[in-house]
């Protein structure tokens, strides 16, 4: 039997009806047999402030920073808003940033997005790419999944319907827990 292993998500949308929550609901669904995922919601997070970080890390971000330390591959799923990732996404991050350790630190990272428009939040996902070599984190490069045109792959009951679509999303599954264990057998040889 393998270890078990944990991963930590956040999902840039607030939108209830959020074709991102709903690929990240589809993502957990196929992830492979031993692995756990916990979304941490960032949606009541303050504004990134150093005001309010000089008095002490609120609790719910001290919490997520826990939450992250103790996963093993984290996941990042993100709107395309403007060309970019999401406000309310790229605040969380920026508060997490400022911590020590730093949680994004050697994490391999899994990244995915839906959107309306044709590229499926491609110009978004690359910021995300760029963002994380600042934050040493760990990005499987492929699969990419970008779901363009959101509208089409989803049910209004809120189902991903579309076979593609969940077919990629299992296989960065896949993907982000064999990092993961490379990862893992890699720091036993070291030690
Ligand atoms: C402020 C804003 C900016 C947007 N910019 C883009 C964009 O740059 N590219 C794109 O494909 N869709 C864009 N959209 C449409 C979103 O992709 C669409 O609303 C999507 O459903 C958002 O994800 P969600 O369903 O998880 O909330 C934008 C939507 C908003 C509200």
């Amino acid at each position: 039997m393998s270890e078990p292993i944990k991963l930590a998500a956040f999902c840039g949308s607030l939108r209830k009806a959020s074709f991102n929550r709903i690929a990240l609901n589809a993502f957990a669904e196929r992830l492979p047999a031993g692995t756990t995922i916990e979304t941490i919601e960032i949606g009541d997070w303050p504004l990134y402030n150093a005001d309010i970080q000089a008095q002490g890390f609120p609790e719910k971000i001290q919490a997520a920073q826990k939450t992250m330390l103790d996963a093993d591959g984290l996941v990042l799923v993100t709107p395309e808003y403007n060309y970019g990732p999401s406000g309310v996404l790229k605040n969380a991050i920026d508060w997490l940033s400022r911590m020590t350790p730093q949680p994004f630190a050697g994490k391999p990272v899994a990244l995915f997005g839906a959107a309306g428009g044709i590229l499926g939040t491609a110009r978004a996902q690359y910021q995300l790419r760029q963002i994380l070599v600042f934050l040493d984190g760990r990005p499987v490069n492929k699969p990419e999944v970008m779901i363009g045109q959101a509208q089409n792959r989803f049910s209004a009951d809120g189902k991903l319907t579309d076979d593609a679509t969940g077919k990629l999303l299992a296989d960065l599954g896949a993907s982000l827990v064999l990092h993961i264990r490379h990862a893992k057998a890699a720091a036993q040889h070291v030690k």
